[in-house]
């Protein structure tokens, strides 16, 4: 049987799931195969506990550098994560002419467009399933599944810790803070939780969905951020009795003349499947021009499934499947601009606070009416705390981001307004 031979940098989680799936499926995997997947060397800083998991018969060192360059290894599964260390490694390997298999979306969304042309110099494969939603396939999905299609659009929850913390939110009535510890506590958070609760872990895994897509480059520096952290209990209920709910979405949308990149709390209809995936668990929804709207869901993160798609990698190259890294011919990568936030079009919700006087409403309405932005609900309240005060819902048709923050101007200057008009993006996602 044929072999290959592979060095695994990094044993924490998901090396460990690598591991115990390669070890567990052996057989299933020879059959698809015809090739013996091999790990026979770890690089890790904590050597005991490498050898705990992995036993004596695999080598185990604390250098990596010497698993890059060993003439006996084939392929290099990168799982140390970073931007830093892990990128020097993932170079020399493929300098080293050796496939890389990595989960590391970081790495990936900022430097993929130079790791990607190295690996092409070098003719190896730069594998990396696993770097988005985890156990989902669905850069195999956009890349295999759906290449007949022109993607239109990608909407996807693609961080989990984020999906928890707004699921407790809304089902217990947590406060953020009780929240994102208990996710925390779980091991659902990244190492440094503000890369999950600011949006940018989303950030990563978007730029790679659209790069797929569209065949354009990795773009995170273009990519709009806006994390959870401001999000209140009231806006999540109010949506509700509004029929929505409230998730933070990676979105990226072609548009004639470029694309929007965006990450941010998104109010969407609680009729759509993808508003009812709670938890830490993940979906993304990607419309093909052909096919319609497709629904991709499961586990983002763990051990076992995302290792499950390290390993499909894995067999990936052990067929040689040739399929383009980006799935599109790297001469054809589109550099189509990126839309700015203030250009983007969608659905806004406004919470307003007002002092509850005649003709403050007609004032707010006349604002959409002069931009001609069409109103499509309306809520109003009077809060607990205020009975002299008012909250208004509005929630308006598509718009363009910078006629909306030209409204929430007008409205946070007129005398009856109190404080701050809290803005919330909202996607019908169906068609
Ligand atoms: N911290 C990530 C999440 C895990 O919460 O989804 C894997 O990317």
């Amino acid at each position: 049987m044929k072999r290959m031979n592979i060095g695994l940098l990094g044993i924490g989680t998901v090396g460990g799931g690598v591991f115990e799936l390669l070890k567990s499926n052996l057989n299933e995997i020879q059959r698809k195969t015809l090739t013996d997947i091999k790990i026979v060397a770890v690089a890790e800083k904590d050597i005991a506990r490498a050898k705990e998991i992995v036993g004596s018969s695999i080598e185990v060192t604390d250098d990596a550098l010497k698993l890059v360059s060993d003439k006996n290894i084939d392929v290099i599964v990168e799982l140390i994560g970073g931007t830093t260390i892990a990128k020097d490694l993932v170079i020399k390997a493929i300098e080293n002419k050796k496939h890389v298999v990595t989960a590391n979306k970081a790495l990936l969304a900022n430097f993929g467009n130079e790791l990607f042309a190295l690996a092409k110099k070098n003719n190896v494969i730069l594998a990396f399933e696993a770097s988005v939603a985890g156990g989902i396939p669905i850069l195999k999905s956009i890349k295999e599944g759906l290449a007949g299609n022109k993607i239109e659009w990608v909407a996807g929850i693609i961080n989990g810790t984020t999906n928890f913390i707004l699921t407790q939110m809304r089902e217990k009535g947590e406060t953020f803070a009780q929240a994102l510890s208990e996710a925390q506590s779980l091991g659902y958070a990244e190492a440094d939780p503000t890369f999950d609760i600011e949006g940018i872990d989303a950030a990563h895994k978007l730029t790679i969905l659209a790069a797929l897509s569209f065949g354009i480059p990795m773009s995170f520096k273009d990519v709009y951020v806006e994390g959870i952290k401001a999000l209140e209990q009231k806006d999540i209920q109010y949506a509700e009795e509004l029929g929505y709910r409230i998730k933070l979405l990676g979105i990226a949308k072609k548009r004639d003349q470029g694309i929007e990149l965006r990450v941010h709390p998104t109010l969407i209809p609680e009729k759509r499947l993808i508003a009812n995936v709670n938890g830490a668990m993940n979906a993304v929804l990607v419309k093909g021009n052909m096919v319609g709207p497709t629904l991709y869901y499961g586990a983002g993160a763990g051990a076992l499934p995302t290792a499950s798609a390290v390993v499909a990698d894995l067999i990936d190259i052990s067929r040689s499947t040739n399929v383009p890294l980006h799935g599109f011919d790297e001469t054809k990568i589109d550099n189509i601009p990126i839309y700015s936030i203030d250009d983007a079009i969608s659905g806004y919700y406004l919470r307003i606070r007002v002092s509850d006087k005649p003709g403050v409403l007609a004032e707010i309405t006349k604002l959409f009416g002069d931009k001609k932005i069409s109103i499509d609900a309306m809520l109003q309240k009077e809060p607990k705390e205020h009975k002299t005060e008012a909250d208004i819902v509005i929630l308006s048709h598509l718009a363009v981001e910078k006629n909306i923050n030209a409204i929430i101007h007008s409205i946070e200057s007129m005398p009856a307004t109190i404080g701050k008009v809290i803005k919330i993006r909202l996607e019908e996602l169906s068609k």
